[in-house]
């Protein structure tokens, strides 16, 4: 699939069909995640491939109330929790090197997202984003380090349904020419 076949067509799922991610497709999806470039290549980014049910549905009640992605927590075949190694991204001999400090790693984090969700909709998969549940509160559940930090949760499975595009700002809308404010004219 061409890349920019696969940037228009994603969607986000929230409906899939229970059929099983096979095992070699998964492992295409998370090696699309782990070439995502990084921060001094630190690959901070860390996964956990959820597949028991029941821990699937305990991750679901970590959402927020009435949150969308509710249902594909629980009954999607795989649920993706993406971790992070904080102190690696942006630091450097246990300084911040930016006035961003150490959260250069939820930037690499998303970088790897990005990547692993364009593979798997390459592959034929759905994935949805998830970043509002209580974090606290799945690190419990999935017995993550107090050192390492839980960002996202993706639910991949094959879709059940096929969402309308969504949509997006126009580029004269969010781009700006030499300094900020100037209209991008094309
Ligand atoms: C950082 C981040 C967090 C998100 N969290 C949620 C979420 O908690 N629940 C949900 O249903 N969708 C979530 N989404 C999906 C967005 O709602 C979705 O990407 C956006 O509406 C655009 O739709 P599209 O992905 O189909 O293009 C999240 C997306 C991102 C990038």
């Amino acid at each position: 699939m061409e890349v920019f076949d696969a940037i228009h067509g994603r969607r986000s799922v929230r409906k899939y069909k229970s059929d099983s991610v096979p095992e070699e497709v998964l492992m295409k999806v998370l090696d699309a995640g782990r070439w995502a470039p990084s921060w001094a290549n630190s690959q901070c980014w860390r996964f956990i491939v959820v597949k028991d049910a029941e821990t699937k549905r305990r991750l679901s009640e970590t959402l927020t109330p009435r949150n969308p992605a509710t249902d594909a927590t629980a009954n999607a075949p795989v649920v993706l929790a993406v971790c992070a190694k904080p102190g690696l991204a942006g630091i450097k001999a246990g300084q911040p090197v930016t006035d961003k400090g150490a959260w250069w790693y939820m930037f690499d984090v998303a970088l790897a997202v990005e990547n692993l969700c364009l593979a798997a909709y390459a592959l034929g998969l759905g994935t949805v984003i998830v970043g509002a549940f209580n974090h606290g509160e799945a690190k419990r559940i999935l017995k993550i380090p107090g050192d390492i930090e839980i960002v996202a949760l993706i639910p991949l499975g094959y879709p059940a349904e096929a969402p309308q595009a969504t949509v997006r700002k126009e580029i004269g809308e969010i781009t700006y020419a030499d300094s900020y404010g100037k209209p991008y004219k094309s």
